[in-house]
């Protein structure tokens, strides 16, 4: 422990640009696992259910959570699903065994209600094909049903079905964590690539205007990280836009110090999946850079349900994966959302996974109304207030220790601009578990610097009790703020 706060400065230079604030950055995933569909989304005898059986209480906070875009249907369940069932009138449709989850799948809830949620919702859809147990044609059949107009049969099929209009999905992933040796259909990476590259074009000759995502290594530490990804894409660098990166990360499973700089590994994944896809990329003389898809990443308990999960129990909508969590959970994931808007000129996409009881920002019991998760809070915040541009930002304080990412700055944050009120925000994490930060903005190049709002979620590791003073302006541009031991803040300022 130090004498007094840590001192750190930032100086934003606000014709510096980094990147645009990419909406997709704030996704979400729902996958049938667990309670997250049903149970979460859909529920037609609860209380606050309406006319379709979505629930309305959940909806709200999805709405309030500031979610972009969700994909759908899995995860590891995508792996063994078949389309067709959840299609059609529900009458007529059909239980199945969920292998992934050791679940009963009661093909109530498909791809129309999925949609028809979505747009009550207000989030874009981003769809998951199956490469575990099916392939190229089931995946084109399925473009075929959702995004063509008609008069071609399962676009017809379609209409029969009761939906006129095409669902007009562009984004697709092709397949789910493939390298996973629990993924049903697990592959080698030169199967996948080339089943990749085979299913592309598949999807493409039946809509040309689809935006496709390969998978990338599900994980830092599975032992293939890496050497997957370069020899996916050496195999179907040509048909994707992104590829994606999943990363979860388990309070339990670190020290405290560690854990509360997640972010660093997150930041150091980034750089790596992009320096191989620009490797391949370069190979192959290409001119086409590609995106990263960050299309699951959350604080997970993992540790906690490891004997939960590989119980044999065929029920419908089982409890799976219900983390409860912390204000220092709260934190992290902050500290998650400032990385990726730190590399929003890479990552093109990104999804908190997931979005409704199973590993999630809203809770939603049966007789309760829905609430907000901690987590939710630092999500909410960033997805509504940053806006515009992300701006470059410079930091000189001193850097804390950590058993897993060594040295990392104690400061980390992000600024973004909104062009539209010429309003900044600066989002910031005091990594230290011990030591207050007492951190100094300068926006000197500006007239005038107005404190509009400051947020801190506090972790609450050292707190005194004491309430945490307001921040302080001065006359030069500089506007001041302590922040306490694991703690993230937003703070919003005015310019003139
Ligand atoms: O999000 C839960 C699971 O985590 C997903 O099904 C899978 O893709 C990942 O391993």
């Amino acid at each position: 422990m130090s004498e007094g706060p840590l001192r750190v400065s930032m100086t934003i230079d606000p014709d510096a640009v980094i990147a645009p604030v990419n909406r997709r950055l704030f996704g979400s995933f729902v996958e049938h696992m667990g309670r997250g569909v049903y149970g979460g989304l859909y529920e037609p005898d609860h209380p606050h259910a309406d006319e379709d059986g979505y629930r309305t209480d959940v909806l709200a906070l999805v709405r309030e959570l500031g979610v972009s875009i969700v994909r759908y249907p899995g995860g590891n369940f995508v792996s063994g699903y078949r389309w067709e069932d959840g299609v059609g009138p529900v009458e007529g449709r059909s239980a199945r065994f969920d292998r992934a989850w050791r679940s009963i799948e009661p093909n109530v809830f498909g791809l129309d209600e999925f949609a028809r949620w979505s747009a009550k919702a207000g989030t874009d859809i981003m769809l998951a094909v199956n490469l575990g147990t099916r392939g190229a044609q089931q995946a084109a059949e399925l473009v075929e049903y959702a995004n063509v107009t008609g008069g071609i049969r399962l676009s017809d099929l379609r209409r029969r079905h009761g939906r006129e209009q095409p669902y007009g999905v562009r984004t697709w992933c092709l397949g789910n964590e493939m390298d996973g040796p629990w993924q049903i259909g697990h592959k080698s990476a030169e199967e996948y690539g080339r089943l990749a590259f085979k299913t592309a074009n598949a999807m493409r000759a039946v809509d040309t205007t689809l935006e496709l995502v390969a998978c990338g290594s599900s994980g830092r530490s599975m032992p293939g990280f890496g050497t997957w990804d370069e020899t996916v894409l050496e195999n179907c660098y040509e048909v994707v836009d992104l590829i994606s990166a999943h990363s979860y990360y388990d309070p339990e499973a670190y020290d405290l110090p560690s854990f509360v700089a997640s972010s660093a590994a997150m930041d150091e994944q980034i750089r790596q999946v992009v320096a191989i896809a620009d490797r391949v990329g370069r190979r192959k003389g290409m001119a086409k850079r590609l995106g990263i898809s960050f299309d699951e990443w959350n604080v997970w308990y993992m540790g906690r349900h490891e004997s939960q999960e590989s119980t044999p129990d065929w029920r419908r909508a089982p409890r799976l994966c219900e983390d409860d969590y912390t204000s220092t959970d709260a934190v992290v994931v902050g500290s998650l959302l400032i990385t990726l808007l730190r590399h929003g000129d890479r990552v093109a996409i990104a999804c908190q996974a997931q979005l409704v009881n199973t590993i999630a920002p809203i809770h939603a019991e049966p007789d309760k109304p829905a609430r907000r998760q901690a987590i939710f809070h630092s999500f909410a915040l960033t997805s509504r207030h940053a806006v515009g541009d992300v701006i470059h930002s410079a930091v000189l304080g001193p850097t804390v220790h950590t058993r897993v990412h060594g040295e990392v700055p104690v400061l980390y944050g992000v600024v973004t601009r909104d062009n539209a009120t010429g309003t900044f925000t600066s989002f910031s994490v005091n990594r230290s578990t011990t030591d207050p930060i007492e951190l100094v903005v300068d926006l000197s190049s500006l007239p005038e610097v107005r404190v509009l709002e400051h947020v801190l979620l506090d972790g609450g590791q050292s707190t005194t009790g004491e309430p945490h003073p307001a921040p302080w302006e001065h006359a030069d541009g500089e506007v001041g703020l302590l922040l306490p031991p694991v703690s993230w803040s937003m703070l919003r300022l005015a310019t003139t």
